[in-house]
């Protein structure tokens, strides 16, 4: 069961879970939020194996209902996004906090082996080590790291309450195919393609760990097969520190063309920098990142150009 299964990870989640077999209920309500959510499982919609419903996490009767017979529930669905919950502040509460307690109530309650949720590097918040471990104070600067947190938190006592198998993957700015088109990486490399400069949000010096898609998706399959993250919640960073100028001239490099980067104010809830300290996610899922953010990069821009043809991805 992947819940958020057409959207950006979890398309590539149920991909991967049909190359290795398992039968995948893609739950999803394709929410307005962005779109695309078809054309990301648009190559596994007639797969035997794949089953698609459009079931509203906030639902709990009908997630209970497609939960049936679940062994594992990998918990994507969110409303994603720091900045946008600062806009919409309880939107973000509602799918992430009541959305995730009816995933869990329902997961209780159809015997569900383990559930893996996704989690962020928001819950960490400013002023944290470099790398951060999760022993590092958690003290969110956005509404969606306060949901991405108690939602985390959740998870603890439902495991401890009920004897449940939890584990919540705190990932790092992820990217790669099919990426949010809300995100840097996809906006810049848009905007670029169309000839239009890019905004840069402060002077650019912030940095992310930005952890590319195929190394996200082998995490949640690692804390699939193995006991040794329940109850835990772990990072999940691709483990470069790379700055928004830096990924701007990055991608620049591809675009010569294009005109010089306009920057804006700085965002409120962005964090000023991200970097994970992977030992506890190499200790108990043996998961270290495989993919470069040079390497990844390369690969999403040859998708986004080899897809743009034709307006595939609805950019
Ligand atoms: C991302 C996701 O959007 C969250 O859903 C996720 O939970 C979070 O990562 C995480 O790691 O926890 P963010 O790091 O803000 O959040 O990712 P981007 O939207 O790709 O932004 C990266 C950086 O680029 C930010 O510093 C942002 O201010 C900057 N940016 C973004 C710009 O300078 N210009 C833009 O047009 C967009």
């Amino acid at each position: 069961m992947v819940t958020g299964g057409a959207g950006f990870i979890g398309s590539h989640l149920v991909e991967r879970l049909l190359d290795e077999g398992h039968h995948v209920v893609c739950v999803d309500t394709f929410d307005d939020y962005y779109s695309g959510k078809e054309v990301n499982i648009g190559s596994i919609a007639e797969h035997p194996s794949f089953e698609l419903q459009r079931t509203n996490i906030l639902d709990y009767d009908a997630l209970l209902a497609s939960f049936n017979g679940a062994e594992v529930v990998f918990h994507q669905a969110a409303q994603p996004g720091v900045r946008v919950s600062i806009v919409n502040p309880f939107k973000t509460y509602s799918t992430n906090v009541n959305g995730t307690l009816n995933v869990l109530l329902a997961s209780r309650d159809s015997d569900v082996k383990k559930v893996v949720y996704a989690s962020s590097s928001s819950v960490y918040g400013n002023g944290v080590p470099m790398p951060t471990h999760e022993d590092c104070e958690t003290k969110p600067i956005s509404p969606y790291g306060v949901s991405k947190l108690a939602t985390e938190h959740y998870c603890r006592v439902f495991g401890e309450l009920y004897g449940m198998k939890i584990v919540a993957l705190r990932y790092f700015t992820v990217f790669g195919p099919r990426q949010r088109p809300d995100m840097a990486i996809r906006k810049f490399v848009r905007l670029m393609e169309s000839g239009q400069p890019v905004n840069i949000y402060g002077d650019g010096e912030q940095t992310r760990d930005f952890t590319f898609i195929s190394d996200a998706i082998e995490a949640n399959i690692l804390a699939m097969g193995s006991s040794g993250a329940d109850g835990e919640a772990v990072n999940i960073g691709g483990g470069s520190s790379v700055t928004v100028n830096q990924v701007v001239h990055k991608i620049r490099a591809n675009y010569p063309e294009s005109p010089e980067p306009i920057y804006q104010e700085v965002q409120q809830g962005d964090v000023d920098h991200t970097l994970s300290d992977n030992s506890k996610a190499r200790e108990l899922l043996g998961w270290k990142p495989a993919v470069s953010f040079d390497q990844g990069l390369k690969e999403f821009i040859d998708w986004y150009r080899s897809n743009i043809q034709g307006k595939a991805i609805g950019d």
